[in-house]
């Protein structure tokens, strides 16, 4: 028999079974239940700016295209031929006039239809190629230069779905005239890890900072974010950690940049990120220019680290493997050196062997190698840290609460509890 959901996160999921994170019947739910109806994102403008121009993206092991097509519209595709299922593009990214599938060169257009059979000059017949393009992506929206796709025709807008998490991602897009930009490729790789620990780790888990990364983050971070930390859930599986610094705090305590950098930049990027903050009341307001961010996370799979400009996506490549991609993003009007700079924290930090990352992995892969260990089902991980102490507050949109608060966590799994509920008798 297989495990019945309701069994693997109690009613309050303060308590949530070693089997969310490794049994193959609930990865199948997941893949239908999570993946199957949630917005995913896929890529940012800035990757495509001119017609023709295309990055590869991921909505959980389904590879897809995403094009600027002709038309100026974005379009997502499924990268597989429709004649044998074969990838009919292989670059990361780049700019084309159609994708030539490798096998028998069958010929879509960058808006994915079928133009070309070569075999056919031998033939007599003509195939309707109107049904054999490249399956789409049935729903894509953007927000504020972020492109999402969705596999569910049904599903809500895009807008309604980020809700108030809008507001949190403002605070910190919201600050530079020209938004932000996504430089180059994203950074790729496998780790041994179920894909809900990377993304519960950057919905909300600071906690683990003044601990496993004890001989990296200076002690006075630490103390700034338990004295001033806020987590925030705006709806189940959306979260944002911050900082609320005083009012009135001096500007190079709450600018973004400074933090662990300020030796490497040189004056002029001083100059540029004082600005920046200085112009943060009026782009963003007092509240939020008052917002220090820490991590940001988007249901199902995407999180923001604020102070490393990481954007990440937890791809599942099974339960018990992820494959984990992030960007460097960087405000577009920033100085070229500065740029520099950010993309290089990015990687020393947050890339594949980025000195946090790899800390951060090696727990993920220790947590997975627990949730298989046999004789220990009657134990399930205890996610009832601050049990119902969040709060509404009158100014901050969300639950609130410190940042040793588990909520984040639990929100997460009762909208995954629910999600796989509803496809669990399903045939
Ligand atoms: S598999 Fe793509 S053309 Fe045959
Ligand atoms: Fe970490």
């Amino acid at each position: 028999m297989p495990i019945r959901v309701h069994d693997v996160v109690n009613h309050d999921a303060s308590l949530v079974s070693r089997k969310a994170w490794s049994d193959p019947h609930l990865y199948e739910l997941e893949k239908r239940g999570i993946f199957g109806h949630a917005w995913l994102f896929l890529a940012h403008t800035s990757q495509l700016p001119n017609l023709g121009d295309f990055v590869q993206a991921y909505m959980c092991e389904t590879p897809i295209i995403v094009t600027h097509g002709n038309d100026g519209n974005i379009h997502a595709l499924i990268n597989s031929c429709s004649h044998r299922g074969l990838p009919v593009c292989r670059a990361d990214r780049g700019n084309a006039k159609s994708f030539v599938c490798p096998y028998h060169n069958w010929n879509y257009s960058v808006e994915g239809s079928l133009q070309a059979i070569p075999q056919e000059q031998h033939l007599e017949g003509r195939t309707d190629r109107s049904l054999l393009g490249l399956k789409r992506v049935p729903r894509v929206e953007q927000w504020n230069g972020m492109i999402f796709g969705s596999f569910d025709e049904e599903i809500e807008p895009l807008d309604d779905y980020l809700g108030d998490m809008r507001w949190y991602l403002d605070a910190f897009f919201g600050r530079f005239p020209k938004g932000i930009e996504f430089i180059g490729s994203p950074q790729r790789w496998v780790i041994d890890a179920n894909w809900k620990l990377p993304v519960e780790n950057q919905l909300g888990d600071v906690n683990h900072g003044p601990f496993l990364h004890a001989a990296v983050i200076p002690p006075e971070a630490n103390a700034e974010v338990f004295e001033l930390g806020r987590s925030v859930v705006t709806a189940p599986g959306h979260g944002a950690t911050f900082r609320l610094m005083p009012e009135g705090a001096p500007l190079e305590q709450v600018a973004w940049g400074f933090e662990g950098m300020a030796s490497l930049l040189a004056p002029e990027v001083h100059d540029y990120l004082r600005e920046v903050q200085a112009r943060a009341i009026e782009s963003v307001g007092p509240l939020r220019s008052r917002m220090k961010g820490l991590t940001y996370g988007v249901f199902p799979n995407l999180s923001f680290l604020w102070s490393n400009t990481a954007f990440k996506v937890s791809h599942p490549r099974g339960p018990g493997k992820v494959e984990y991609w992030s960007w460097s993003v960087v405000p577009a009007d920033a100085p070229d050196a500065f740029k520099r700079i950010l993309r290089g924290n990015h990687t020393a930090f947050f890339g594949p062997g980025g000195i946090l990352e790899q800390e951060d992995s090696e727990a993920w892969t220790q947590q997975r190698i627990g949730s298989e260990i046999d004789f220990a089902d009657d134990r399930p991980y205890y996610y009832g840290l601050g049990l119902n102490e969040e709060k509404p507050d009158p100014e901050l949109p969300g639950l609130v609460g410190v940042t040793a608060n588990e909520f984040y966590a639990r929100n997460f799994f009762l909208r995954w509890r629910d999600a796989l509920a509803a496809v669990e008798d399903e045939a």
